[in-house]
Parts: structure tokens; C-alpha cells; sequence
């Protein structure tokens, strides 16, 4: 029998080895994805929100194919909202994903095309599917920077113009120490 190995290293909340693709999501690139764009720009226009480490081991667009991917959101606030990924529907819309919690905790927002948003608590072990046709963020809520897995179809791509132009329909806000949902006005 011969071994095959990729020599990919999944290690806590890390990929590494060849092919590996670290993407790192600063302030300067989240324009407009907060609600106070003037405290967006009072931070540091370096300062890392979210880096992706991905795994595709496939072209982008393979049918059947799978990527795989960690995403470690730092803690943080933009006034009162906190950190969060962009977000985004899938360009093949009628594609799912898993999401699963690693470290720390935070909150999954899901929202259908009809603008109904649900949220799912995440935390270490914490697993969640995301149906098709489904916008899927997560903020970081807590202290520590917050990591979790994702696996989904190699041709699902991205559809992120939709978010970026009319947001999710609720805002994750830090109300006095406490997370908050602030449905959108
Ligand atoms: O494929 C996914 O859904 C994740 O790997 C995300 O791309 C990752 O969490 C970063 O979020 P976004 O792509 O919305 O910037
Ligand atoms: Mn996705």
C-alpha cells in the first residue's frame, strides 16, 4: 500500500504546510461593514481583525471539490459593535458550509434572503451548519481572540456585494459588558 500525505498540519487553530493560503482582514478593508464608520477610522488602518488560513486543494469552481479553513477574529470593538468577518452569501447560492467553534466564544449570525436573521452561540466544540441560500458573519464577543473551522464546497465562491450593500439585518452590539441584538433601523 502506498501513503499518500498532503503534509498539511492542523494544529489547534492553525494550518500549515505547502499550499496553505494565509489571508489577513484589516480595518482599512472593512469599509462600511460598521455601523460607526467614524470610530472605523480612528483605529489603526493596520490593525489585523481576521486572518484566514485555507486549504484548497482544488481549483476554485471544481464541482464536488471541498476547501477547508480557520478563521481567528480578534477581540475588539468598532464603537460598540464588536469585530466581526465581513459576510457573505454564497455566489452559488444554493451552497452550504460547516462552521465549528475552536477557541473563545461568539455569536454566528445567519440571515435568509427574505432578510431573517437567526444567531447561534459559538464556543470551543460548538458545530453549525449553514443551510444554502444564507448570509453567514461571526463577531467575537469575548476577551480572547476567537477561532473556528469551515468547510464548504469548492464552488460555492463568494457573494459579498449583497452584504455590502444593504448589511445583515441585525448588529451585534457590547451593551454594558453584555452582547446585544440591534436589529437595524
Ligand atoms: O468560507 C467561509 O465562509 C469562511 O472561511 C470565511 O470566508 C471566513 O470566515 C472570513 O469571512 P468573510 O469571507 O466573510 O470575510
Ligand atoms: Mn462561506
Amino acid at each position: 500500500m502506498t501513503e499518500h500525505s498532503a503534509g498539511i498540519r492542523f494544529l489547534e487553530d492553525t494550518l500549515a504546510g505547502p499550499q496553505i493560503e494565509h489571508k489577513k482582514t484589516l480595518i482599512a478593508d472593512l469599509e462600511g461593514i460598521f455601523k460607526d464608520e467614524n470610530a472605523r477610522e480612528l483605529l489603526p488602518p493596520e490593525m489585523v481583525v481576521y486572518e484566514v488560513d485555507a486549504y484548497q486543494p482544488v481549483r476554485g469552481g471544481t464541482q464536488g471539490g471541498l476547501f477547508f479553513g480557520i478563521t481567528r477574529i480578534q477581540p475588539g470593538q468598532v464603537g460598540n459593535e464588536y469585530f466581526m468577518t465581513r459576510g457573505h452569501f454564497h455566489a452559488l447560492a444554493d451552497r452550504g458550509e460547516f462552521y465549528w467553534g475552536i477557541k473563545g466564544i461568539g455569536t454566528l449570525i445567519l440571515m435568509d434572503r427574505n432578510r431573517n436573521a437567526r444567531f447561534e452561540q459559538m464556543q470551543p466544540g460548538s458545530l453549525h451548519y449553514i443551510p444554502a441560500h444564507t448570509a453567514h458573519r461571526v463577531a467575537n464577543t469575548g476577551k480572547d481572540i476567537l477561532s473556528f473551522g469551515a468547510c464548504w464546497p469548492a464552488d460555492a465562491g463568494y457573494d459579498y456585494e449583497e452584504i455590502e450593500a444593504n448589511g445583515f439585518s441585525a448588529r451585534l452590539i457590547n451593551e454594558g459588558g453584555t452582547p446585544k441584538l440591534e436589529p437595524l433601523q
